[in-house]
């Protein structure tokens, strides 16, 4: 099965950012350890800062992917575009947050992705990652 994590803003800093709430790990080395751990999976990680490159992958690979893992990070709670590709694609989209944003401010309490996926994991650090994997093989 051919998987891609896409990671938006700021998840480039895994590892040196807030690390009591994204914990110490940088996504290189934590994305390594899964590929060595799903050895039959193709699996493949994109990361952007920018709204419109997420939009691009999106679109890229929404047509012939087996799944795709998104963490918008912020732009989940602002992005309409990325919302309206999650609809346009047909790949599914198993949206994951490292934490349990629910539990954070309000503003973090909305998804324009939620509403399109085909599946919400999130608060289990980057083992959520781990879990939406788990989650396409059948
Ligand atoms: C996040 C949660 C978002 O609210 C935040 O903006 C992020 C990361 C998470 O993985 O917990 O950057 O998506």
């Amino acid at each position: 099965k051919k998987l891609i994590i896409i990671n938006g803003p700021n998840l480039n800093l895994l590892g040196k950012r807030e690390t009591n709430i994204y914990g110490n790990m940088s996504f290189t080395d934590f994305f390594e350890s899964i590929v060595k751990k799903f050895p039959d999976l193709h699996l493949e990680h994109f990361q952007s800062n920018i709204e419109g490159e997420l939009i691009d992958k999106l679109q890229e690979v929404g047509f012939g992917y087996d799944g795709i893992i998104l963490n918008a990070a912020a732009y989940t709670h602002t992005s309409i575009g990325i919302g309206d590709a999650v609809k346009a694609i047909e790949t599914p989209v198993v949206e994951v947050h490292i934490s349990n944003t629910f539990s954070r401010e309000d503003f973090r309490h909305q998804s324009f992705i939620s509403p399109n996926a085909q599946g919400i994991i999130l608060g289990f650090g980057l083992q959520s990652y781990e879990l939406a994997i788990q989650s396409f093989i059948a």
